[in-house]
């Protein structure tokens, strides 16, 4: 078994074009921690149940540190004297043909599919790597509580890799600043992500003309339809959605994370279809349209659609840099305050049912959030730097209003009940204000209307 095997190693490997960028993110970083090692794991598989394991997800900051997806990995940054540091991977290289495990290991590539070797992940990553079996050990040798002797202060991103995790002595506090880094340090994109998210969003607008394909050929009668005629768009051009796709029929669309996806979707019903396309580079987009499903708005429909439209435009004409980050979601919450107090639903005046948060009955969430290598990105990143902090060229968000009366909502009239809208858009702020990276999808009541209509021929 242990011979006969050709030699299969790729000399055609070129560096990953990602690779400077992350050596410049990577720069960011070590600026922040002068004479500390930082480790920051990849992560390893997850048993979905007995052998079978779920999908494998890199950790973001793993990444965006070094344009990597392998698993079991760890990217090292060792403090150099004059207070840089020195990179290198730890990296689960291939097999050993000289060794049964490559026929019976947990790890047999045999079975699951080619790794790198330790020279091909140099090459494509432009850093020394080094076998991560040997990680725990090294690791070991060198780490300490800060401050201990003559070891060299680590810190390591906790929670993704528990052998890792073992191997150093680190303080738990310390450790979440550097998580807390990691997330701050995406908050502005560089260009290669922003290409990235422009393929993200690019994927997504196709993903959603041919979910609208089949709603309004009537082939769509069910949300499971509309969710596996997107992610065929998703894993054909991207590595897969980021995020359950929610495809939510009539009062489905009251429930803001309705990822069952198994109810049906029936003339005079709306669909709020919120999904996105991740890139095989791991970047994700955000979008939501709310389609009615017959092609028009009821009138009750259209006024609820308008309401959330025009919070969206207040909502979107806040972003700007230099703005601060709440301001967009002050502006489209205020914008649908004043319509529910003018729909009598919650007690005015506007800005005191504002000042009080009266609206939320009906909003339900905050108007959007940071994008990239998550949906949810940045989410770490420390509160001035975000949610207190100011938007700055390069940051992508989400802009996304909604309204939804529950089905079970006494205080609104019969009709109003179980009505759902939100509409969502990914934003990149610019020097001079913002650009849509969703404008390829219509968005006004009547543009989404003439939009069905031209599709279904
Ligand atoms: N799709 C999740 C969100 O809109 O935040
Ligand atoms: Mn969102
Ligand atoms: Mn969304």
């Amino acid at each position: 078994m242990r011979t006969g095997w050709a030699d299969t190693e790729r000399h055609d490997l070129v560096p990953d074009e990602q690779a400077p960028h992350a050596a410049a993110r990577r720069a960011r970083l070590s600026a922040r921690f002068p004479g500390e090692r930082l480790v920051i794991p990849s992560g390893n598989l997850k048993t979905r149940s007995n052998d079978d394991d779920y999908p494998f997800r890199p950790y973001s900051g793993y990444v965006h540190m070094t344009g990597d997806q392998a698993r079991d990995g760890a990217l090292v940054l060792e403090p150099r004297a004059d207070g840089g540091h020195d990179a290198y991977c730890f990296q689960l290289p291939r097999d050993s043909r000289d060794d049964d495990g490559f026929w019976t290991g947990a790890t047999a590539e045999l079975w699951t599919g080619r790794r790198r070797t330790l020279a091909e992940s140099a090459r494509v990553l432009g850093l020394p790597c080094r076998d991560v079996r040997t990680a725990a050990e090294a690791l070991a040798a060198g780490a300490a509580a800060p401050g201990a002797g003559s070891q060299v202060p680590t810190r390591i991103v906790r929670g993704i890799d528990p052998a890792l995790e073992r191997a150093v002595v680190t303080d738990e506090e310390r450790d979440a600043e550097l998580a807390e880094a990691l997330s701050d340090l995406r908050l502005v994109k560089d260009a290669w992500e922003l290409g990235e998210l422009r393929k993200a969003v690019d994927s997504t607008v196709r993903g959603f003309t041919d979910a609208i394909g089949d709603l309004s050929g009537a082939v769509a009668t069910s949300e499971r339809w509309i969710e596996g005629t997107f992610f065929r768009r998703a894993r054909l051009e991207g590595n897969a959605v980021g995020y359950g796709s929610i495809c939510a029929a009539g009062d489905h669309a009251t429930i803001m994370h309705w990822t069952d996806n198994d109810g049906p979707v029936r003339p005079g019903d709306l669909l709020l279809f919120d999904a996105g396309v991740e890139t095989r580079t791991l970047y994700t987009a955000d979008v939501t349209r709310t389609l009615p499903v017959s092609g028009t708005f009821t009138p009750l429909q259209r006024k609820v659609y308008d309401a959330v439209y025009e919070a969206q435009e207040a909502g979107m004409a806040a972003v700007k840099p230099g703005a601060h980050y709440r301001d967009f979601h002050e502006a489209a919450q205020r914008h649908l305050a004043a319509r529910l107090v003018e729909w009598g639903f919650i007690e005015g005046p506007a800005e005191r049912a504002y000042a009080l948060g009266l609206q939320r009955r009906f909003t339900m969430a905050g108007t959007g959030h940071m994008l990239g290598l998550d949906v949810h990105d940045c989410a770490r990143a420390r509160n001035e730097a975000y949610v207190d902090g100011v938007l700055e060229p390069g940051m992508v968000l989400t802009v996304e209003p909604g309204l939804y009366f529950q089905p079970d909502d006494l205080t609104v009239p019969e009709e109003w009940r179980g009505i759902g809208v939100r509409i969502e858009d990914d934003l990149v702020v610019t020097e001079s204000g913002h650009e849509n990276l969703s404008a390829g999808l219509p968005r006004s009541a009547d543009e989404v209307e003439a939009w069905m209509a031209r599709v279904a021929g």
